[in-house]
């Protein structure tokens, strides 16, 4: 549909009409199932951002990892049982820019009620979905990415899909995102960062939050008056409306690294948080005090205040005392040659691009989904596959700023080549992994999102990573688990998760150009010893990538595997 915002007319994709699109409320122990009906013109998956999907990555909804794109005029119907998560998650479209439209809440309740809530009961729970508005159309922005032009920005930002009143077209102002309260009451704000580009800082003038929640599992409660909250990641908060009866505006502000990094317009947006007042004229809202938007530590302190909380009928399972791989994992951009190798003319700009990397390799989208072929042991794209090291090729300082700005520095270390990047683990192994943000042409965050796993959360720091420092910093206790950790600006992050779920897993940074220029690896958990520890055939009707032809169960293609390879080819 079109929508006008800033006086001007934009085509975007949403679901059933809305943006955001619908919540999907579910007690945990519910199985969903929800049909896709693509009328858009574009190709399109949906992911269950956060869903744990054990045993089920058929249903995770990515393209080339575990499916081919819906095409337009086409169906799919995604099953799924949300278990052992309570709290909130969402949904978005795994087709690049176009999320930043298609996107909503999964609302999680637990299923001994919400009388069994940690904290006290809210009076009332509302979804606070934080994304930016794009005035030119989201496709065309993906299409330019894919050319290796990342000079589009959105023009704004948005609490619900509302601009708000900083902005206006004509003097008349954008509609604002209201939040209504009663005096005294409780209010549980489940906060979702949908946004394409940025980590926000999220204030309601006059209040403070009590953090309960984030990613779908209970956090210890902490009272703070700033949230951080990066692309991808969930924080349940309760308000209390504690103050004065009046008007308090709630602020959503994108940071962005200080420079020498390439400053780009970031535009805050606001909602109002009303008194029993209502809404009828009468003194200006309060507004809160808000970071200065380059103080990039805020998020670091903010992240390092979560810890995962103990629960009579949501037991947090034991961190693995004991890991059986080690990983140390580099985040940073370079330079590589278009379509693979390091076979182009380096001098030519129209061969080679910029590139995201996890140590210092840039991921090649596969170009027919590597689920169905990891199931089926064949396949021309198994054999493409490159692992993803242990470590990065270079030692260097990487969090030195000076490798920021283009420059003789940076052109020693920025040589990258892009590949289908794996990591394939045995199942039931525990994986330690430390991300380190580097300095190499630009000093960001990364949001670093596994798919099909929660990660436990050890320990965080800026700077580079000093395993005899840091090491003895881990909390083995009571780590907070997450499905997407942020790597700090010039910092680092230690996490460790049990590989218990066979398939083909999508790792990647949850900026969507980070990803676009392909910050991402698949992870490949190998089937366990039992039916209970194997991925499963595919679902009945599972599509290949050509129109009318389905997937066939594992014990049919071994019969006829010619046949089969050649399906998967088409
Ligand atoms: Cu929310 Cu692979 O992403």
């Amino acid at each position: 549909m079109t929508m006008t915002h800033l006086c001007k007319k934009t085509p975007v994709t949403v679901v059933n009409g809305q943006l955001p699109g619908p919540t999907i409320e579910v007690t945990e122990g519910d199985s969903v199932i929800v049909h896709v009906v693509n009328k858009s013109p574009h190709n399109i998956t949906i992911h269950w951002h956060g869903v744990r999907q054990l045993q089920n990555g058929w249903n995770d909804g990515v393209p080339m990892v575990t499916q081919c794109p819906i095409q337009p005029n086409q169906n799919f119907t995604y099953r799924f049982n949300v278990a052992g998560q309570v709290g909130t998650l969402w949904w978005h479209a795994h087709v690049s820019c176009l999320r930043g439209t298609l996107h909503g809440a999964i609302v999680i309740r637990p299923r001994d009620g919400t009388n069994s809530y940690p904290f006290p009961k809210p009076d009332r729970e509302v979804p606070v979905v934080i994304g930016d508005w794009w005035s030119i159309d989201l496709a065309q922005v993906d299409r330019k990415m894919q050319d290796n032009f990342f000079d589009y920005f959105p023009s704004g930002s948005t609490l619900n899909g509302k601009l708000g009143d900083l902005f206006n077209c004509s003097g008349v102002h954008e509609d604002s995102f209201m939040l209504d309260v009663e005096p005294g009451k409780t209010y549980l704000l489940r906060i979702i960062n949908a946004g394409l580009f940025s980590e926000y800082f999220f204030k309601v003038a006059g209040h403070r939050f009590t953090v309960v929640g984030s990613d779908a599992n209970y956090v210890t409660p902490f009272t703070t008056d700033l949230i951080v909250i990066v692309p991808g990641e969930t924080v349940d908060a309760l308000l209390v409306a504690d103050a004065r009866p009046g008007k308090y505006y709630m602020v959503a502000l994108p940071n962005q690294a200080p420079l020498p990094d390439t400053q780009t317009p970031e535009p805050a947006t606001r909602g109002i948080r009303l008194g029993n007042a209502g809404n009828t004229g009468k003194p200006a809202a309060a507004l809160p005090v808000m970071p200065n938007q380059h103080d990039v530590a805020q998020s670091l302190y903010f992240h390092s205040n979560l810890s995962s909380l103990q629960h009579p009928h949501h037991p947090v399972p034991q961190v693995p005392k004991r890991v059986d791989e080690h990983m140390f994992v580099t985040l940073g951009l370079g330079t590589a040659c278009r379509h693979g190798g390091f076979k182009c003319n380096w001098d030519v700009e129209s061969e080679t691009g910029l590139v995201a990397t996890m140590n210092n390799i840039s991921f090649m989208v596969p170009t027919a989904p590597l689920l169905p072929e990891h199931y089926r042991h064949v396949g021309s794209q198994l054999s493409t596959l490159v692992e993803l090291p242990d470590k990065p090729p270079m030692v260097f300082n990487f969090t030195d700023v000076s490798l920021i700005p283009v420059g003789p520095k940076e052109k020693k270390l920025e040589t990258t080549y892009k590949a289908t990047l794996a990591r394939w683990f045995r199942y039931g192994s525990a994986v330690e992994i430390v991300f380190q943000s580097t300095a190499m042409l630009q000093g960001d965050s990364n949001p670093m999102h596994l798919h099909g796993h929660d990660m436990f959360v050890l320990a965080q720091g800026a700077g580079n990573y000093d395993e005899a420092r840091d090491v003895p910093k881990y909390n083995l206790v009571n780590p907070p688990r997450k499905n997407t950790v942020v790597v700090p600006n010039l910092g680092w992050v230690a996490v460790r998760f049990v590989a218990d779920n066979p398939g083909v897993w999508y790792m990647h940074c949850h900026y969507e150009f980070h990803l676009a220029m392909g910050m991402t690896a698949v992870f490949i958990v190998e089937d366990g010893p039992t039916a209970n520890t194997s991925l499963p055939p595919p679902p009945v009707g599972f599509p290949t990538c050509s129109n009318n032809e389905y997937l066939v169960p594992r014990e049919v293609s071994l019969q006829t595997p010619q046949h089969t390879v050649s399906r998967l080819m088409d």
